[in-house]
């Protein structure tokens, strides 16, 4: 089971975007996964439409049962391989901003009971965080063996990248496992020279850290998301061109998950590609 936080201490940079295209991604390769929407604006929740639950991420939280957890899982409309655990506006209840170990442990309990009753495990969790650095976000962190990090290539996004890395860095305290898989940018635009400098600016910073694969701005993932469907499905260039990039994120994911130890390099080798491109 790949565990992977979707973070970025910025709003609206895209890390629901990025959630719901690898989930997307994987329904394509026929990878099971839920995705577990952490962010009480519940954004994930309503575009993968799960029947209605009685039971939500604000339980689960509370009381790391399995029993809670199963009650707040529910099969997505995009289709059998993509499950939800249930969004909450309640969860900002829960979002202390100083929680303390027990707390931010629960997740990572509900995550382990839950592999362990798993006959079918999930092969992928996605963490979808808020934009904030509360209770949430970190017990995402305490729970996922990786960490992506997601920025637009403007000045005050790159600014709050850091600020994310720095909180990857800061939770491997009571998540020894945690390694940051890497920074994905999103909504770059490839003409426009400020992109371009942002970019390079991410380069100097993190390295090969930042995905060899950027999401282009497209009018397709918007309208994807309006009409709750996987953008694999949508169908349009601009929509084909965005389901590439998150077939070959997925590949780079399940790839680096599956070898730890393996050194994270910027290029893409001939068998990701390949990989990508018939999915
Ligand atoms: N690559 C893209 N091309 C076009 N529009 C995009 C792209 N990525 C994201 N958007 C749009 O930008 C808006 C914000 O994206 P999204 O909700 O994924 O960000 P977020 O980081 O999850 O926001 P929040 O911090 O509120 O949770 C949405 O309307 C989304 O459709
Ligand atoms: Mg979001």
């Amino acid at each position: 089971m790949h565990t992977v936080a979707v973070l970025s201490l910025k709003g609206g940079v895209g890390k629901t975007t990025v959630a719901l295209g690898l989930a997307s991604a994987a329904l394509r390769r026929g990878v099971r996964t839920l995705v577990i929407d952490l962010d009480p604006q519940c954004n994930a929740t309503s575009t993968l439409e799960p029947d209605d639950t009685d039971t939500s991420i604000y339980d689960v939280l509370q009381e790391p049962t399995l029993e809670k957890v199963r009650a707040a899982i529910a099969t997505s409309t995009w289709g059998e391989g993509v499950d939800v655990l249930a969004g909450s506006e309640d969860a900002e209840l829960l979002n202390h901003p100083d929680p303390g170990e027990s707390r931010l442990g629960r997740l990572r309990e509900a995550l382990r009971v839950l592999a362990e009753d798993e006959e079918v495990p999930y092969q992928l969790v996605l963490l979808d965080c808020p934009p904030s650095l509360g209770q949430l976000t970190r017990s995402a962190l305490v729970a996922a063996d990786r960490a992506l990090l997601v920025t637009e290539p403007t000045m005050f996004a790159v600014a709050g990248v850091q600020r994310a890395f720095e909180a990857v860095q800061s939770e491997r305290e009571h998540n020894a496992d945690l390694q940051p898989l890497g920074v994905v940018v999103n909504r770059v635009r490839p003409r426009s020279h400020e992109h371009q400098f942002r970019i390079e600016e991410l380069r100097d910073i993190f390295g090969p850290l930042v995905m060899p694969v950027a999401l282009p701005d497209r009018l397709a993932v918007q309208q994807a998301q309006g009409a709750c469907m996987p953008i694999h499905e949508w169908g349009t260039p601009g929509a084909r061109e965005v389901a590439l990039a998150f077939n070959l994120l997925l590949a780079r994911i399940l790839r680096i998950s599956r070898s730890r130890r393996r050194p994270v390099h910027s290029d893409f080798d001939d068998e990701e590609i390949q990989e990508a491109v018939e999915a």
